[in-house]
């Protein structure tokens, strides 16, 4: 007890240095901009080295490209643009002068004052531009408005890098031309969809998987998926459940999402689980600390349940929040063609700010091209390289989802991203938006946010509040990237719609004087947040017989990467990439030790930091949303930056060649999975496991 009220208290200072901008937890781990740690972030995506003017040459100075403030690991406005605050440091610069920072686009029509260097330093935050050129100029006051002729150092934003008469001249070369024998692929595949606006070689049109196509269930004799029903367990209930194929996909108990489970914080249900899928599979029950036996995770803890097989699952629910259970076996198949639910997990002290109602949403992507959703890889997953996107969205397995609501409610929703691989930017243009929930707690301060970041498997809780009538889109607003051209293009789908009349909703019920429980209650977070990790995991791929047109364009493109790839936007490379040619991978540089022969061992209460560096230098670097089973964690620092926004989560964005340090108490005794949560990453190989003993 004594112990907790010490850590409350250490949690609360920790709080308040944050809020009045202290920054708390320096020194948390290498930063892009020190010299280049090989188990750092990337220096040439996050650090821009500054070159001096003629007649300057005594000069230096960097620019990181650091990570804003906010709840998520990466920033981005909502429409889309990569966000930072520039950090910059600068030497040699002659005494007596004012030295003034600027910020402009390559073409130079906009420019922005950053502000004046002091001492040597400046910073700039929350800089939004796609593409942009720092300047450092000699002035004669701190007062001018645009800059002089005195040009004293400048650097390019890494995004500059891509560079289109390069990759035209190599297009154009003759030598990506695919041989015949490759692009034939393997059985009868349909044409996918190409996104609007996208600049695509011939060698690349010619591309097809080598695998054979696995089509959805189509026959008119399939009953049709019924929406899914909400169902309130009390402890001890059992659930029956089972999966089974229907017309278009698969699904649990014939509904799509399969049921809404709603039960109490310390309730435990029993699933009495049939498998009438013609695959084997087993069920996860995502972000819950149950007890192992009943993790779903096949081969490490049960047999994979074959057709006709049962198994029973016994789930307890520790913590409140929102949760979601899907198949656990070939996830680019089964949790693609529907296996997927939420669990709400109430408790009686809820400390989330008041609502007027709740909305679960069920968010999901599917790739369906002129003659019906595009079939899935039978041997292996096709999409190896940057997962499935898909182009139809839907929200609870339907499309175009609508809310009425009256003027000044305020919804709470549960999100859930259930798509393969799309990382979502979401907003209700026009209306106010809180975060009040990550994936398996509350935020111990609600936050207005612009837009929700969220992952394949990540799940947010935000309270919006329409003031006004009106219809009100849920949209996901990204800037793709054109890789021929090297340029970035708005795309924004929108998932549905919120229509607000003009009759006022009666004011929402007093908001409760509880607030959250620190999320961790083990010591102070400062010192954890300088502690070396204990572990390191690195991701990576390696690659083995891709179609020439894909090995040299790729290469071309790794000059630059996006912190997150929004958008699917090398649709026939990456389509025609299968799991036999492409293998994602977690290694261990301590031991060299790779995936599932990695072989971690903690004891039961320790306190364990585990810094993932995703691989600049990789073939392909693109973001990673990392789950770990049956366990759950604070995401610590982001490329060394430490995180203020802390709330328990299960599964955590990793950006292109970025570090993001986690910290996890072993609560929970088992063997548990780690790994990528974009499903063909996961079904080509990027797992792990560890033990808590
Ligand atoms: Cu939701 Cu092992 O996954
Ligand atoms: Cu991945």
């Amino acid at each position: 007890m004594a112990q907790r009220r010490f850590a409350q208290a250490l949690y609360t200072l920790a709080l308040l240095a944050a809020g009045a901008g202290v920054c708390v937890g320096q020194g948390a781990g290498p930063r892009p901009c020190e010299p280049q740690a090989p188990l750092g972030p990337s220096h040439d995506l996050y650090c821009i080295d500054l070159i001096a003017a003629p007649g300057a040459r005594a000069a230096s100075g960097r620019v990181e490209l650091s990570p804003p403030a906010g709840p998520f690991t990466v920033g981005v406005t909502s429409d889309g643009h990569s966000r930072y605050d520039l950090i910059g440091s600068v030497a040699g610069l002659e005494p007596g002068r004012t030295y003034v920072a600027w910020l402009m686009t390559p073409q130079l029509d906009t420019i922005i004052k950053l502000g004046v260097v002091t001492r040597g330093s400046f910073v700039a935050r929350d800089v939004a531009l796609p593409k942009f050129v720092v300047l450092i100029t000699a002035e004669r006051s701190s007062r001018v408005q645009s800059p002089s002729e005195h040009l004293v150092l400048r650097g390019q934003s890494p995004s500059t890098r891509l560079f289109p008469p390069d990759q035209l001249t190599f297009a154009a070369g003759g030598s990506t031309a695919t041989p015949a024998h490759e692009h034939e692929g393997h059985g009868d595949w349909p044409m996918v969809p190409m996104p609007a606006n996208l600049t695509m070689l011939p060698a690349e049109m010619a591309l097809r998987p080598g695998v054979a196509p696995y089509p959805r269930p189509s026959s008119d004799s399939l009953a049709i998926a019924r929406p899914s029903e909400w169902r309130r367990l009390r402890n001890g209930d059992t659930l029956w459940l089972d999966a089974g194929v229907v017309r278009g996909g698969f699904a649990f108990n014939g509904e799509q999402p399969g049921p809404m489970l709603e039960v109490s914080r310390g309730s435990e249900i029993v699933v009495g689980f049939t498998n009438h899928l013609p695959d084997s599979t087993a069920i996860h029950w995502h972000g819950i600390r149950l007890d192992n036996r009943s993790d779903g995770a096949p081969g490490l803890t049960q047999p994979a349940i074959a057709p006709g097989g049962t198994f029973t699952y016994h789930i307890r629910f520790p913590d409140a929040g929102i949760y979601w259970y899907h198949a656990h076996v070939r996830e680019d198949i089964q949790q693609d063609f529907g296996l997927y639910g939420n669990i709400l997990v109430r408790s009686a002290d809820s400390v989330l700010p008041p609502a007027h109602r709740e909305e679960v949403l069920m968010l999901d992507d599917v790739l369906v091209g002129d003659q019906g959703p595009i079939p899935a890889g039978r041997e292996s997953p096709t999409h190896a390289l940057m997962g499935r996107f898909g182009n139809v969205f839907v929200v609870n397995a339907k499309r175009d989802y609508q809310l009425a609501v009256a003027r000044g409610e305020v919804v709470r929703f549960y999100l859930t991203n259930a798509a393969n691989a799309r990382t979502l930017n979401l907003s209700f243009a026009g209306a106010r938006m809180q975060l009040v929930a990550a994936d398996a707690g509350a935020y111990a301060t609600p936050r207005a946010v612009a837009s929700v970041v969220i992952a394949p498997a990540e799940r947010y809780v935000v309270n919006v509040t329409f003031d006004r009538p009106g219809r009100f889109a849920l949209v996901n607003r990204v800037q793709a990237l054109d890789h021929i051209f090297g340029r970035f293009f708005p795309e924004v789908d929108t998932l549905g719609v919120v229509t607000v009349s003009n009759g006022r909703a009666p004011a929402v019920a007093a908001a409760s004087s509880r607030r959250p429980s620190p999320p961790f209650h083990l010591a102070a977070l400062d010192s954890l947040a300088r502690r070396p990790p204990d572990k390191t995991l690195i991701l990576t791929l390696h690659t083995t017989n891709l179609p020439p047109v894909t090995e040299r364009l790729m290469q071309l493109d790794s000059i630059f990467f996006q912190p997150v790839e929004w958008s699917g936007s090398m649709p026939m490379m990456n389509w025609a990439a299968t799991g036999e040619q492409v293998r994602w991978i977690l290694r261990d540089p301590e031991t060299g030790r790779e995936n599932m022969d990695i072989d971690w061992h903690f004891a039961r209460g320790s306190t364990v930091k585990l810094r993932l560096v995703n691989e600049r230098r990789a073939f392909h670097g693109m973001q990673h949303p990392i789950h770990l089973h049956g366990q759950r964690f604070l995401v610590l620092a982001v490329n060394g930056v430490p995180m203020r926004d802390l709330a328990w989560k299960d599964t955590v964005l990793v950006p292109a060649g970025s570090t993001v340090d986690i910290l996890f108490d072993t609560t929970n005794p088992g063997h548990w999975m780690l790994h990528c949560h974009i499903a063909e990453h996961l079904s080509a190989g990027m797992m792990t496991h560890l033990t808590v003993d």
